[in-house]
């Protein structure tokens, strides 16, 4: 994609400074970002337009949105135990904050607005794999505010034409993902305490298994979001990996003395998840390229720089 205008809310995190990266070489990139967890630093080296600002500020969404072509929606109060300890801030931030962003884009006559959703809509409903067409069973404010976006984006898609697609991501793993930040992944953690040669902390039996699905592949998502297709769709690897088996591979390919403990599971926290990536494969004809064995070598290599 070429000479396009992209509004990136939370653009300076993980994710969003990876889709920054992407596409500003050949598009006008604007990131809009509080910084309440990503960092400029992200965003280092960069041609694009930086605001330092908030999704909750309806007059400067609305001043971005007008006249951009795509709106990727990433900026969010993105952990789960920080949603169970202050839900009104979580609903303020994910839910009314992209209201603003939804309203701003029909008024400002946005192309495409691309959702950053969660697997964690899925919640505690037991059937694997995962598929879109299941009924979402949310166990944390945080799931519970990304499903409500996806219920607004369908509405605003009704009501104004909006046209929208919502990317329930599963677990996303990478680098740039900041291992000392209290939204981070396990991946990193466990990368970081390899690296230390500090234990590794197992919350539960380590029995829980996720969805590991690279960073690379999520900014190839998007990338596909825009080009086809309405709707919802699972991201991800479709494969699955065990707490444990994950932190007994860290500490191999670190070759690292670190051990592995456990302690009490976390609440909200879910045990099994899976995804069929089916619907994303033939509809936006997007496919996961990443093998994990790969994918952590490559986490491993720009953490240990970062040392
Ligand atoms: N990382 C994952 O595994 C994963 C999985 C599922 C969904 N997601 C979703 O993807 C998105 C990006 O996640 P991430 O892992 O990059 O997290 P992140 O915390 O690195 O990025 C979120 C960004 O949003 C910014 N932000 C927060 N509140 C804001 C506000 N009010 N106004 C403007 N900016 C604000 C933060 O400063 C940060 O830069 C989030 O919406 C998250 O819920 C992530």
């Amino acid at each position: 994609m070429r000479g396009k205008t992209i509004l990136i809310t939370g653009g300076a995190g993980f994710i969003g400074s990876h889709l920054a990266t992407h596409f500003s070489t050949h598009n006008i990139v604007t990131v809009l970002d509080d910084l309440s967890s990503g960092s400029r630093d992200n965003l280092k080296g960069l041609e694009l337009r930086f605001v330092k600002g908030s999704i909750l500020n309806r007059r400067l969404v609305k001043h971005l949105c007008k006249g951009t072509d795509f709106v990727f929606h990433l900026a969010a109060m993105a952990s789960v135990q920080s949603s169970i300890a202050d839900p009104e801030r979580c609903f303020r931030v994910n839910v009314d904050g992209s209201l603003n962003l939804l309203k701003a884009a029909v008024e400002g006559k946005v192309k495409k607005f691309i959702f950053s959703s969660s697997a964690a809509v899925y919640g505690e409903s037991p059937e694997l794999p995962k598929r879109e067409t299941m009924l979402p069973v949310p166990i944390s404010p945080y799931a519970a505010s990304k499903l409500a976006v996806e219920h607004q984006c369908i509405v605003y898609n009704k009501l104004y034409g909006l046209p929208f697609v919502c990317l329930r991501l599963f677990n996303v793993y990478g680098p740039k993902q900041d291992p000392k930040s209290q939204y981070s992944g396990v991946i990193s953690k466990f990368i970081a305490a390899a690296l230390a040669k500090q234990p590794l902390i197992v919350f539960g039996d380590g029995l829980q298994t996720r969805d590991f699905v690279y960073v690379g592949d999520v900014v190839n998502s998007f990338e596909a979001a825009i080009r086809d297709g309405n709707g919802i769709f699972n991201i991800a690897s479709g494969a699955t990996t065990t707490i444990n088996g994950l932190a007994s591979v860290l500490v191999r390919i670190t070759h690292s003395s670190s051990s592995i403990i456990h302690k009490p599971g976390k609440p909200g926290d879910i045990m099994h998840s899976r995804a069929s990536i089916r619907k994303a494969v033939s509809k936006l004809k997007w496919i996961p390229r990443m093998q994990l064995a790969r994918g952590l070598a490559e986490t491993v290599t720009w953490q240990n720089q970062k040392v």
